[in-house]
């Protein structure tokens, strides 16, 4: 990027492209390499530099790919978002967003491409290490958190994967097909939420199609949606190589085609203006939004910004710390600084600590548990290590020789598994749930030695832990931590940190009780996202199906007391407030999860959904009263019948937990409904015609007015018989009206629906 303030930049976006050619516009609508855009020298608009993410600065001087196979800057490893998710702590995530906006102004970067919100449909995604959570609301509210942080420093966000990119497998070309609802209310709810209250300078295209059309060339996505309807004021941009056609996708909404064409789809744009086949006026608009993103990036460039190595990599060790979740505890953890433990895996000794494809960062250093846990374990405490498993995992009869002989000479055992690098990339997804069959093997030799196992796990998605959980005291979820994830199971082994994530996604018993199991990864081209809205917990708790961990879960050294909770609704949502008291002797933090439910609600729902969400760091001893604000338009699902989100009214009920099952306290409130008026046809039912604000009591009315003529009283004997009356609901009125001995005529209930939708609209 220049260092100069230039024209082009000074003057109003419109001016400058009043003053460029149909050529000089098309050719700021596509990259000028892989991570840059064109500059336009004669008016002095300079290009600027895009360069992943999510998780840290991946600044490549040569050798450019998308795949992270060329060699780039040092820049901090932030935890992935696999366990930033996890750590559901808004503010920490808005500090390591502002880190990497630092990162990324030191280093020239104007846009930052992430964060990734997509939803974790199918715990087997490939990609799942760099989403977030199984939940909209999580998603939504973390990614803005990270969008926030780094715009901060005037380094644009590049939200992603825009949108329902929820498998790699056939990622290029896959339609997701899934029904307005779901789409609405699961799928696209946590990019609303991020374009709504951040504005994201940049909105990413994904790969696939969304119910049949590529998104890259979708008016419906990336015009009447992300901006009619959310009001969105950046550029979209594709993912690289997502544009199938350049034109199509241009007339869509497609803003900026990356990397770069060499030309050939600009000459495309040209070409289609002046064939007359695209209307220039739309080229303008694409050119405007190139040209304001340059500018923002322009202006929040700092020639002399640097950041400290040394205050991220410390950031990092926090952030990872506040994520790993402590899955179960029978009195094992924290270990004192003079227990007698075994180290066992390569894991704690070579960390997996980021997934493979284009958001591997170069890390400005890299920690590991074994040197970390041998500085907490104090001076003259030996803490022997065996291997175990070799870097690939397989394992040996000498490797587990070693391992069991560490073992038995130890009280305790940390025993490191995971997943191995190879299992888990961009690009494709993976085959099983499984821990590799070498690692169970060791553990099993290792639990016939020592029944004592501290089993500490590095995955990018979840693995099955049932069959597993139960024979050990303790388990620590460790994820995918970033460089200084060594650091931070260490603190949180020893209880430097005291534990405080908590599960954004749920650890099923086994593959087959997941949600899209039977609908993932689709066939032909094609995955039908059968399932609808019962996405993670929403699918277990609606089929009532046991899981190894559920949802929120996660475990602390020191416990927390829910007083009565109370809610209260106003213009605005609803305000949840409870008072948590850490009735443990240890400092720590509370996740605080509201959940909503409507019984007898008229649609569809899950039995409990998240609504919001607060972490409460208390003193041992402390009380706090927690406020956890729901907004309304949280509340509210998607009507299909008008295209709208309605607030369905009535009394709902307020579940505020630890977990999703473990709900401490229950309150109700009565919201108001938002009134719907469907429009009325001569297929709509008698139950809806009555149930309509205008139509409905002129129905009441004329049902009850009794028959004046020879056939039977129909609208009397319904009102009078209940099952009746249920049994003749569902009648569409246009076929009632004809039958003899109706109270109203065909006419007279078409003049009555041309009525009622004249004043309802
Ligand atoms: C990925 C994006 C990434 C881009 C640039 C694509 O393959 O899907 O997430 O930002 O490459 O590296």
């Amino acid at each position: 990027m220049t260092d100069t303030i230039n024209t082009a930049v000074e003057a109003s976006a419109a001016d400058v492209v009043a003053d460029l050619t149909t050529e000089e516009k098309a050719s700021l609508t596509s990259g000028a390499d892989f991570w840059t855009t064109k500059s336009v020298d004669r008016v002095g608009l300079p290009s600027i530099l895009l360069t992943d993410g999510p998780h840290g600065v991946r600044l490549q001087r040569a050798d450019s790919d998308h795949l992270g196979i060329g060699d780039s800057v040092p820049a901090t490893c932030f935890p992935p978002a696999v366990a930033l998710g996890s750590s559901f702590d808004v503010d920490l995530l808005e500090r390591v967003g502002t880190a990497l906006g630092e990162e990324a102004r030191a280093e020239g970067v104007g846009v930052l491409l992430g964060p990734g919100i997509n939803i974790k449909r199918s715990p087997l995604c490939g990609r799942n290490f760099e989403y977030l959570s199984e939940d909209p609301i999580a998603s939504g509210v973390l990614g803005s958190a990270l969008v926030r942080g780094l715009q901060s420093q005037g380094v644009g966000a590049s939200l992603k994967h825009f949108a329902a990119n929820n498998q790699e497998a056939d990622r290029m070309r896959v339609s997701a097909d899934i029904d307005e609802r779901p789409l609405r209310e699961i799928y696209l709810r946590g990019f609303q939420r991020v374009v709504e209250d951040e504005q994201p300078w940049t909105v990413m295209c994904s790969y696939n199609r969304l119910n049949g059309v590529y998104t890259s060339e979708d008016p419906w996505l990336l015009t009447k949606v992300l901006r009619d309807e959310w009001g969105f004021e950046g550029l979209v941009v594709s993912d690289w190589g997502a544009v199938n056609d350049r034109v199509t996708g241009l007339v869509a909404g497609l803003d900026l085609e990356m990397p770069s064409s060499a030309g050939r789809t600009d000459a495309q744009l040209v070409a289609a203006v002046q064939a007359g086949t695209l209307d220039e006026a739309v080229l303008d608009l694409a050119a405007l939004r190139n040209v304001e993103l340059v500018q923002k990036a322009v202006r929040g460039a700092r020639a002399d910004a640097s950041y400290d190595v040394d205050t991220h990599h410390a950031l990092a060790r926090e952030a990872a710390g506040a994520s790993i979740v402590l899955l179960k505890n029978e009195g094992v953890l924290p270990l004192a600084a003079d227990a007698s433990v075994a180290v066992i895996g390569e894991l704690a000794r070579t960390p997996r600590y980021q997934g493979a494809g284009s958001s591997q960062i170069n890390p400005t250093r890299l920690d590991n548990a074994l040197d970390e846990i041998r500085v907490l374990a104090g001076a003259g405490a030996e803490v022997p290590f065996a291997a175990g498993y070799a870097a690939d995992a397989t394992t040996s009869d000498e490797l587990t020789a070693e391992a069991v002989a560490v073992a038995s000479a130890a009280s305790t055992v940390l025993l490191f598994l995971g997943v191995p690098a190879e299992q888990e990339s961009e690009g494709f997804d993976r085959e099983d749930l499984e821990l590799p069959a070498g690692q169970t093997e060791l553990l099993d030799a290792v639990l016939a030695a020592n029944a004592n196992v501290v089993i500490v796990l590095a995955n990018g998605g979840v693995v099955r832990l049932s069959g597993l959980a139960d024979r050990v005291p303790a388990i620590v979820e460790g994820w995918l931590l970033g460089q200084a994830g060594g650091g931070a199971v260490a603190d949180v082994l020893y209880g430097v940190v005291n534990p405080s994530g908590r599960l954004a996604e749920t650890i099923p018993v086994r593959l087959a009780d997941s949600p899209a199991y039977l609908d993932f990864p689709g066939e032909h081209s094609h995955v039908r996202y059968g399932e609808g809205l019962f996405v993670g917990y929403r699918w277990y708790d609606a089929r009532d199906l046991a899981v190894t961990y559920p949802f929120g879960h996660g475990l602390s050294y020191t416990t927390f007391e829910y007083a009565d909770a109370s809610a209260t609704a106003s213009a605005e949502g609803i305000a949840v407030r409870v008072t948590v008291t850490n009735t443990g002797d240890r400092d720590g933090a509370e996740v605080v999860q509201v959940y909503t439910s409507l019984a007898g609600s008229s649609i569809v729902r899950a039995p409990r959904e998240l609504k919001g969400f607060a972490k409460v760091a208390l003193a041992a001893g402390e009380s706090r009263e927690v406020e956890v604000p729901v907004r309304r338009e949280d509340l509210a699902y998607w009507d299909t019948r008008v295209d709208q989100w309605v607030v369905e009214g009535g009394e709902y009920t307020v579940e505020v937990g630890a977990s999703s099952r473990d709900i401490r306290s229950v309150a109700t409130v009565a919201v108001e409904g938002d009134a719907v008026s469907a429009p009325l046809s001569m297929n709509s039912s008698i139950g809806e015609l009555i149930a309509h604000p205008v139509a409905g009591p002129i129905i009441l009315q004329a049902l009850s007015a009794g028959n004046e003529g020879d056939g039977p009283d129909v609208g009397g004997a319904l009102l009078a018989d209940p099952s009746m009356f249920k049994m003749m609901a569902s009648f569409p009125i246009g076929r009632l009206a004809s039958f003899p001995g109706m109270p109203v005529s065909m006419d007279q209930v078409e003049q009555l629906i041309a009525a009622s939708n004249a004043q309802g609209a």
